[in-house]
């Protein structure tokens, strides 16, 4: 099937810019975790992208993990709860855990699953986002490795979905509507 609706936007970040920020990501957590083998947790699907090249820009013996979490509805957007719909297969206990995003918006999705796998008694507890939209979070996030700080625009393009629709485009797109992210 061809695809005659042309780009959603204009690139915010290209595939190049992406992979030589990944690249400096990989190297930054390879001297951070050097003699150990951290387990990255990939939160679907947004993240599924990102996770394959940072994982290969790492090196070290990583293992990967994934987890689903359901968007939260209007009435718990405050409180941030988030159901699990896919658990980790790993146990979290000892291991240096990284959780892998693509975007972080108002940060609640994170909050809970930093409190969730922090219950789960890990080694140590970091998270790597590609993407955090600037001026969006209440609470400081404590975020150890970040790709990109971007403006509050609506992206897609490398994982990231409008209605499951151009998260396999290699760039990231700022779409050409006003609509919010999530
Ligand atoms: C995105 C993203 C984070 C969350 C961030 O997922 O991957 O998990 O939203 O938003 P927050 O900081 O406001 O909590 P989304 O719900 O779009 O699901 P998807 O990854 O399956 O597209």
């Amino acid at each position: 099937m061809s695809d005659t609706t042309g780009p959603p936007g204009e690139i915010l970040l290209s595939r190049e810019r992406i992979h030589e920020r990944i690249s400096e990501l990989g190297r930054d957590i390879s001297r951070d975790y050097a003699g150990q083998a951290p387990l990255l947790i990939g939160v679907l699907k947004g993240a599924f992208v990102f996770m394959a090249d940072l994982a290969r820009a790492i090196d070290l013996p990583v293992e990967v993990d994934f987890m689903a979490v359901s968007s939260y509805g209007n009435a718990t957007r405050t409180s941030g709860v988030v159901r699990i719909v896919k658990d980790l297969d790993a146990d979290l206990s000892g291991r240096h855990v990284i959780v892998v995003e693509d975007i972080i918006d108002s940060g609640l999705t994170l909050n809970y699953l930093r409190r969730n796998l922090q219950s789960r008694e890990p080694a140590s507890l970091e998270v790597c986002a590609l993407l955090v939209r600037s001026g969006r979070q209440p609470d400081e996030l404590d975020l150890k490795y970040v790709g990109f700080e971007i403006p509050p625009d609506f992206v897609v393009g490398y994982g990231l979905d409008v209605a499951e629709r151009y998260r396999n485009l290699p760039h990231v797109y700022r779409m050409d509507t006003a609509a919010p992210h999530a």
